[in-house]
């Protein structure tokens, strides 16, 4: 197959002026490098795309692919990373991992919880503030955890997002306005074990691939798996697999999880467990890291003895089912136009 590469590179956008924390989502060039190299072993042509901005001049041009193996996380608002997603259903082109809906829902952290929490999984409390004038009216027992709504990679996540008292949550939810420009979610400190679970799949095909423990150092920012911890996690993060009572009830929320927010082909779900033992579900992360050695998905992977290569062709696999499937749906609707160049059935048998 030939595959496009759809990402944001971390140090086109620091030449652009942005700060290291601004694109601490972004990929670094090794990242890309890495993935380029394992989808030539695994036999497919690769060209590099880039970021949206050039998605947008590529397709315009009448570029195609038969895939896109898509990690871009795009740079500003409430669909930044259903952008290029969408733009690629507008033009029939298939692409790894979740679609449009998929991933607005999951990057408003709050809008996640609401449809976790409908399902009857277990979140913890939250409330979500617009302004420093919505802080009054918060009910939720001391401690509490701040967090931007729609970030990742820990961004504004500190020692000082738990909190302890009103003034605690005034400035940090100040500083967190400032920096990030869009509402907080305020949820009830969760004191347990921490989980990361990398799943596969999509709908009823979702399974776990395993259950990280993410133990931090002496040397960490306590209790939190926070920013800096994550830069630094070589030096100041333990990773390992479990599989005892707590950690299986993590994985079924996991699953489930990933179910009900529609996520597809891989990524991880967060969790963290409350004062009883009861893993509840933080995040999605649809789009989770790829870095070979330095993102959670692929040391899990490593962990569990599941090489980078196998990882990125089980996601190449997973993408490859469901795209087929959905074609054998479109054309049994004689609606195969819509999918482009009318050849997609060979490109997926
Ligand atoms: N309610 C909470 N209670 C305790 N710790 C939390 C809570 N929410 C987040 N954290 C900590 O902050 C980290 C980052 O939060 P998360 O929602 O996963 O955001 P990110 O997208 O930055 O990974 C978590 O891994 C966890 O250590
Ligand atoms: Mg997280």
């Amino acid at each position: 197959m030939k595959i496009g590469l759809t990402y944001d590179l971390r140090d086109v956008y620091l030449a652009e002026g942005y700060s290291e924390e601004e694109t601490a989502e972004f990929d670094r060039a090794d990242t890309i490098e890495a993935l380029e190299r394992e989808l030539r072993a695994l036999g497919h042509q690769t060209e590099r795309i880039g970021r949206l901005k050039n998605l947008v001049e590529r397709l315009a041009s009448g570029d195609c692919w038969d895939l896109v193996f898509n990690i871009a996380e795009g740079l500003w608002g409430s669909g930044r990373e259903a952008q290029v997603p969408a733009l690629l259903d507008a033009y029939g082109i298939p692409y790894t991992f979740s679609d449009p809906l998929s991933l607005c829902v999951t990057l408003d952290k709050s809008v996640a919880k609401r449809l976790v929490r409908d399902a009857g999984l277990p979140t913890a409390p939250f409330v979500v503030v617009n302004d420093l004038k919505d802080l009054p009216q918060v009910r939720l027992p001391w401690p509490i955890f701040a967090k931007p709504v729609r970030e990742g990679t820990g961004k504004g996540i500190s020692g000082a997002s738990k909190l302890g008292c009103s003034d605690e949550l005034v400035k940090v939810c100040a500083k967190l306005f400032a920096t990030f420009r869009q509402p907080v979610l305020l949820e009830t400190f969760l004191p347990g074990r921490e989980f990361t679970v990398g799943l596969l799949g999509s709908g009823r095909t979702t399974r776990a691939l395993g259950v990280m423990e993410v133990v931090l150092r002496e040397n960490a920012d306590a209790e939190v798996y926070s920013y800096a911890n994550k830069e630094w996690c070589e030096e100041r993060v333990l990773y390992r697999l479990v599989d005892d009572d707590e950690a299986r009830e993590a994985a079924r929320v996991a699953v489930e999880s990933w179910k009900v927010l529609g996520c597809q082909d891989a990524g991880r779900i967060d969790l963290r467990s409350d004062d009883a033992g009861r893993p509840q579900f933080l995040e999605a992360n649809p789009l989770a890291g790829l870095h070979p050695h330095h993102s959670d998905l692929p040391i899990l992977c490593a962990l569990q003895g599941i090489s980078y290569r196998e990882l990125i062709g089980a996601i190449l696999d997973e993408a490859r089912q469901r795209v087929a499937g959905n074609v054998a749906l479109c054309e049994s609707r004689k609606s195969h136009e819509s999918l482009g160049k009318g050849a997609a059935r060979e490109r997926w048998a």
